[in-house]
Protein backbone atom coordinates (compact mmCIF):
# COMPACT_ATOMS: atom_id res chain seq x y z
CA UNK A 1 0.00 0.00 0.00
CA UNK A 2 2.56 2.18 0.80
CA UNK A 3 4.69 2.01 -2.25
CA UNK A 4 1.90 2.16 -4.59
CA UNK A 5 1.38 6.04 -2.70
CA UNK A 6 4.91 6.44 -3.53
CA UNK A 7 4.31 5.40 -7.03
CA UNK A 8 1.67 7.40 -7.02
CA UNK A 9 3.73 10.66 -5.63
CA UNK A 10 5.86 9.82 -8.60
CA UNK A 11 3.42 10.15 -10.89
CA UNK A 12 1.25 13.07 -9.62
CA UNK A 13 5.20 14.74 -9.48
CA UNK A 14 5.65 14.20 -13.00
CA UNK A 15 2.91 15.76 -13.72
CA UNK A 16 2.21 18.56 -11.76
CA UNK A 17 3.17 21.72 -14.01
CA UNK A 18 1.49 20.28 -16.80
CA UNK A 19 -1.72 21.78 -17.12
CA UNK A 20 -4.08 20.33 -19.18
CA UNK A 21 -2.46 16.95 -18.98
CA UNK A 22 -5.17 15.56 -17.01
CA UNK A 23 -6.12 12.27 -19.29
CA UNK A 24 -2.39 11.27 -19.49
CA UNK A 25 -1.64 11.36 -16.00
CA UNK A 26 -5.06 9.63 -15.47
CA UNK A 27 -3.73 6.60 -17.67
CA UNK A 28 -0.50 6.23 -15.94
CA UNK A 29 -2.73 5.97 -12.56
CA UNK A 30 -5.47 3.83 -13.88
CA UNK A 31 -1.71 1.48 -15.36
CA UNK A 32 -0.96 1.45 -11.67
CA UNK A 33 -3.73 0.53 -9.94
CA UNK A 34 -6.10 -0.91 -12.21
CA UNK A 35 -8.84 0.93 -12.04
CA UNK A 36 -9.26 4.70 -10.85
CA UNK A 37 -10.55 4.04 -7.35
CA UNK A 38 -12.77 6.99 -6.05
CA UNK A 39 -10.36 7.71 -3.47
CA UNK A 40 -7.44 8.35 -5.54
CA UNK A 41 -9.28 10.44 -7.79
CA UNK A 42 -10.09 12.84 -4.24
CA UNK A 43 -6.50 12.50 -3.52
CA UNK A 44 -4.99 13.56 -7.05
CA UNK A 45 -7.61 16.74 -7.19
CA UNK A 46 -6.23 17.79 -3.46
CA UNK A 47 -2.84 17.34 -4.98
CA UNK A 48 -2.98 18.73 -8.10
CA UNK A 49 -5.53 21.64 -7.03
CA UNK A 50 -7.92 20.49 -9.82
CA UNK A 51 -11.35 20.24 -8.99
CA UNK A 52 -12.74 16.34 -8.08
CA UNK A 53 -15.53 17.20 -10.68
CA UNK A 54 -13.20 17.73 -13.29
CA UNK A 55 -11.24 14.31 -12.86
CA UNK A 56 -14.92 12.68 -12.33
CA UNK A 57 -16.00 13.87 -15.43
CA UNK A 58 -13.09 13.57 -17.67
CA UNK A 59 -12.92 9.28 -16.24
CA UNK A 60 -16.61 8.69 -16.65
CA UNK A 61 -16.42 10.96 -20.28
CA UNK A 62 -13.32 8.34 -22.04
CA UNK A 63 -14.01 4.85 -22.16
CA UNK A 64 -10.99 3.98 -21.70
CA UNK A 65 -10.81 4.49 -18.03
CA UNK A 66 -12.59 2.06 -15.45
CA UNK A 67 -14.02 2.79 -12.53
CA UNK A 68 -14.41 -0.47 -11.43
CA UNK A 69 -12.06 -3.22 -10.67
CA UNK A 70 -11.23 -5.48 -13.71
CA UNK A 71 -11.71 -9.15 -13.75
CA UNK A 72 -9.31 -11.92 -13.26
CA UNK A 73 -9.95 -13.28 -16.96
CA UNK A 74 -10.63 -10.82 -19.86
CA UNK A 75 -12.89 -11.50 -22.49
CA UNK A 76 -12.78 -9.95 -25.62
CA UNK A 77 -15.65 -10.24 -27.99
CA UNK A 78 -14.87 -9.15 -31.38
CA UNK A 79 -17.24 -7.14 -33.15
CA UNK A 80 -15.17 -6.43 -35.86
CA UNK A 81 -17.80 -7.06 -39.70
CA UNK A 82 -16.34 -10.50 -40.71
CA UNK A 83 -17.70 -11.45 -36.57
CA UNK A 84 -20.61 -9.13 -36.76
CA UNK A 85 -22.03 -10.27 -39.55
CA UNK A 86 -20.90 -14.28 -38.08
CA UNK A 87 -23.33 -13.64 -34.90
CA UNK A 88 -21.19 -11.73 -32.95
CA UNK A 89 -23.69 -10.66 -30.90
CA UNK A 90 -25.65 -13.88 -30.33
CA UNK A 91 -22.32 -15.19 -28.58
CA UNK A 92 -22.12 -12.02 -26.65
CA UNK A 93 -25.42 -12.35 -25.24
CA UNK A 94 -24.68 -16.61 -24.43
CA UNK A 95 -21.16 -15.10 -22.38
CA UNK A 96 -23.20 -12.60 -20.37
CA UNK A 97 -25.98 -14.75 -20.11
CA UNK A 98 -24.18 -17.54 -18.63
CA UNK A 99 -22.02 -14.99 -16.81
CA UNK A 100 -25.28 -13.51 -15.15
CA UNK A 101 -24.16 -10.41 -16.34
CA UNK A 102 -27.27 -7.73 -17.04
CA UNK A 103 -27.76 -4.55 -18.52
CA UNK A 104 -24.52 -2.42 -18.92
CA UNK A 105 -21.92 -5.06 -16.57
CA UNK A 106 -18.93 -6.11 -17.74
CA UNK A 107 -17.70 -7.75 -14.42
CA UNK A 108 -18.91 -10.24 -12.52
CA UNK A 109 -19.87 -10.26 -8.88
CA UNK A 110 -16.95 -12.19 -8.21
CA UNK A 111 -14.80 -10.42 -10.39
CA UNK A 112 -13.11 -13.39 -12.15
CA UNK A 113 -14.69 -12.05 -15.41
CA UNK A 114 -14.56 -8.90 -17.49
CA UNK A 115 -16.34 -8.98 -20.84
CA UNK A 116 -15.45 -6.33 -23.17
CA UNK A 117 -16.51 -5.72 -27.01
CA UNK A 118 -13.53 -4.83 -29.33
CA UNK A 119 -13.05 -4.49 -32.75
CA UNK A 120 -11.04 -7.05 -35.47
CA UNK A 121 -8.76 -9.54 -33.72
CA UNK A 122 -7.12 -9.97 -36.62
CA UNK A 123 -8.70 -13.81 -37.20
CA UNK A 124 -11.50 -13.25 -39.59
CA UNK A 125 -11.67 -16.73 -40.88
CA UNK A 126 -12.51 -18.23 -37.49
CA UNK A 127 -15.03 -15.80 -36.90
CA UNK A 128 -16.94 -15.57 -34.85
CA UNK A 129 -14.18 -14.89 -32.30
CA UNK A 130 -13.79 -14.23 -28.57
CA UNK A 131 -10.18 -13.98 -26.87
CA UNK A 132 -9.58 -14.59 -23.31
CA UNK A 133 -6.06 -13.78 -21.92
CA UNK A 134 -4.12 -14.75 -24.73
CA UNK A 135 -6.28 -17.59 -26.07
CA UNK A 136 -8.52 -17.16 -29.37
CA UNK A 137 -11.64 -19.38 -29.80
CA UNK A 138 -13.16 -19.21 -32.95
CA UNK A 139 -16.09 -20.60 -35.00
CA UNK A 140 -17.63 -20.21 -31.60
CA UNK A 141 -22.09 -21.37 -31.18
CA UNK A 142 -23.81 -20.04 -28.06
CA UNK A 143 -23.73 -23.48 -26.84
CA UNK A 144 -20.22 -23.87 -26.78
CA UNK A 145 -19.83 -20.89 -25.01
CA UNK A 146 -20.49 -22.68 -21.58
CA UNK A 147 -17.78 -25.01 -22.04
CA UNK A 148 -15.24 -22.53 -22.78
CA UNK A 149 -15.72 -20.46 -20.15
CA UNK A 150 -15.87 -23.60 -17.70
CA UNK A 151 -12.48 -24.33 -18.79
CA UNK A 152 -10.98 -21.49 -17.96
CA UNK A 153 -12.06 -21.42 -14.00
CA UNK A 154 -11.35 -24.94 -14.10
S1 LIG B 1 -13.80 -9.30 -37.52
FE1 LIG B 1 -13.52 -10.60 -35.83
S2 LIG B 1 -11.52 -11.31 -36.07
FE2 LIG B 1 -11.78 -9.94 -37.71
Amino acid sequence: MQNSRQELDAILSKFKDRHGALIPLLQEVQLLEGYLKKETMKYIADQMSISAAEIFGVATFYSMFRLKPQGKHVVRVCKGTACHVSGANVILNAIKEHLKLEGEEDTTEDTMFTVMEVACLGCCSLAPVIMIGDQTYGKLTPEAIPGVLNKIVG
